[in-house]
């Protein structure tokens, strides 16, 4: 039986969210430079996207670029800058065959003018597509996304001060970039690091957390697949007892 006859269709997670991790070491094993592990790392994510748009998951966050990822070395920031628009252009029929709409959480505006011109077009080319919701995190971390949402906020209510009731975790989560975006239910992390550098810190409070050592590159749809399968192994019980979930 393959793996995927083993998913129950009826309990998929809803939305999927991947820390893209080892494509550098993934190359410097190999005895080439980091970028190749970053090209290489392109049909890990074209493996990805189909495997979870054949499955009928309805949205998938790729972790791409961190706010922190600024810091490394400038020829690997441009190398992945250029192989980005590259994908992009590349990868445009494809989602839109497939039936994916994608969309962005993270600073566009702090990409540069190539990137988020590229970026618009598709997501506007994909907006009315009804398949799997592709979000990519780019220029992304949660400190920023969570300071940037009290700065909505202050410059909503600057003139007319809130009631202080008013503000719940509804209210707040309606400032961040995933206000229209369900928590992820799933988020894997490859390359076998235990940590979440950044990502969706707020949205994860009750996800269930899947390490694996794999390393992005080598990563393909059955590596999803078995992560589902232990999902759907879990029981989750937000804060309930196990007798009241069942
Ligand atoms: C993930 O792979 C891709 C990005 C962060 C852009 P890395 O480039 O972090 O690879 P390692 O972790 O150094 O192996
Ligand atoms: C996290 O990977 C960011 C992305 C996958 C885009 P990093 O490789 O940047 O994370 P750290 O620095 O090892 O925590
Ligand atoms: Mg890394």
């Amino acid at each position: 039986m393959d793996l995927k006859e083993k998913i129950d269709k009826n309990s998929l997670p809803a939305h999927v969210a991947v820390i893209m991790d080892g494509n550098g070491r993934w190359a410097q094993k190999k005895g080439n430079q980091r970028i190749f592990g970053h090209k290489n790392g392109v049909k890990a994510v074209r493996d990805t996207v189909e495997g979870a748009a054949e499955l009928g998951i309805k949205y998938l966050t790729l972790y791409a670029f961190s706010t922190e990822n600024w810091n490394r070395p400038k020829k690997e920031v441009d190398a992945l800058m250029s192989l980005l628009i590259s994908t992009i252009n590349s990868e445009t029929d494809t989602l839109i065959k497939n039936n994916v709409r994608l969309l962005t959480i993270g600073d566009i505006t702090g990409l540069p003018s190539g990137v988020s011109k590229n970026l618009k077009e598709l997501i506007s080319k994909t907006s009315n597509n009804t398949g799997l919701s592709l979000v990519l995190a780019l220029n992304y971390s949660s400190r920023w996304e969570i300071v940037n949402a009290v700065k909505g906020i202050v410059a909503e209510y600057q003139d007319n001060p809130i009631e202080i009731s008013k503000i719940t975790n509804e209210f707040f989560e309606k400032y961040l970039n995933t206000k229209d975006i369900p928590d992820p239910d799933l988020l894997i992390r490859t390359s076998g690091e235990y940590r979440i550098s950044n990502f969706l810190v707020w949205q994860i409070a009750y996800t269930e957390l899947y390490f694996t050592e794999v390393l992005w590159p080598d990563f393909r749809r059955n590596h999803l697949f078995e992560a589902i399968i232990n999902f759907q192994k879990r029981e989750r019980r937000f804060g309930k007892t196990s007798e009241q979930v069942n």
